[in-house]
């Protein structure tokens, strides 16, 4: 059952990293409980940084049964592992250099290849180690795989994860993760070509939270959750849990330009 999105406005950042952190844990804690796993594609970027921190750390470290979490990411950067732009290093750094997840239970996508290539063998990785749908063997495995959550930020142009304005991954319908030729998109450096999870892979999601802060954001919000239906133009309206729950966690800035909106705790 598709429900949402839910949108919830927090007085500030930090309350919205509380909010965020209180979300992690509690679909965590579902998904151990009910599948023995917990699945989670991290966003890059800097708004997701205070939340990863706040995870590796008290009190939310120790509410979390690490070893039996599985990461992912949303998209990445094509660069090494290292590399300064690595959405990966950016979680390595902030949190999963901090916490117990077991080192093959870290699936990155692979920059520093051929970027088709590196879809390619994302979405292998995916097929074989995400939860199957339906599970069993009456799984149709052209299924897309379950994340139990994909983490989403929100570009000032309204893309998430790797899916720009006008790019063809926004209507992508068949294939999981595609690469992006950062020449296609005004946004991109364009010595930086992205490697992204689709459509179809991200909205077969049990929930997806997107995390928006900052005053920057507040037109690609109300765009997005308010303005007509328009993907090409704001490819965050592509991302919807088909089965599940989408949450749009913001601060009052990111909010600001929304017409009606819920409020979270600790909202003012
Ligand atoms: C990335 C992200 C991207 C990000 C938005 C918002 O690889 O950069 O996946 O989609 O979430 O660009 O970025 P900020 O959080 O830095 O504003």
């Amino acid at each position: 059952m598709t429900t949402g999105p839910d949108i919830l406005v927090c007085r500030d950042a930090a309350r919205m990293t509380e909010r965020a952190a209180r979300l992690v844990t509690a679909a965590a804690g579902a998904a151990i409980h009910a599948r023995g796993g917990f699945t989670i594609a991290l966003s890059g970027g800097s708004t997701p940084r205070p939340l990863y921190e706040a995870l590796a750390g008290a009190p939310w470290r120790d509410r979390i049964a690490w070893e039996r979490v599985l990461v992912y990411w949303g998209d990445e950067r094509c660069v090494p592992p290292d590399h300064e732009e690595s959405n990966h290093r950016l979680a390595r750094e902030t949190l999963l250099d901090h916490v117990p997840v077991p080192g093959g239970s870290i699936h990155r996508i692979k920059g520093e290849i051929v970027p088709a290539d590196a879809a390619r063998d994302y979405e292998t990785t995916l097929r074989r180690t995400v939860g199957s749908p339906r599970g069993g063997d009456d799984a149709d495995q052209r299924d897309p795989p379950r994340l139990d959550l994909a983490l989403q930020g929100l570009g000032p142009d309204g893309h998430t994860a790797s899916l720009f304005p006008a790019g063809d991954a926004i209507t992508e319908d068949d294939r999981l993760v595609v690469a992006v030729d950062a020449s296609t998109t005004d946004v991109l450096p364009p010595e930086v070509d992205r490697i992204s999870l689709t459509p179809p892979m991200l909205n077969a999601a049990r929930r997806i939270v997107f995390l928006v802060a900052g005053e920057e954001k507040a037109a690609a919000v109300a765009a997005v959750l308010e303005g007509p239906r328009d993907p090409s133009r704001w490819p965050a309206q592509a991302i919807r849990a088909y089965d599940g729950e989408t949450i749009w966690l913001l601060d009052t800035p990111a909010a600001s330009r929304l017409e009606a909106v819920g409020s979270a705790e600790g909202a003012s």
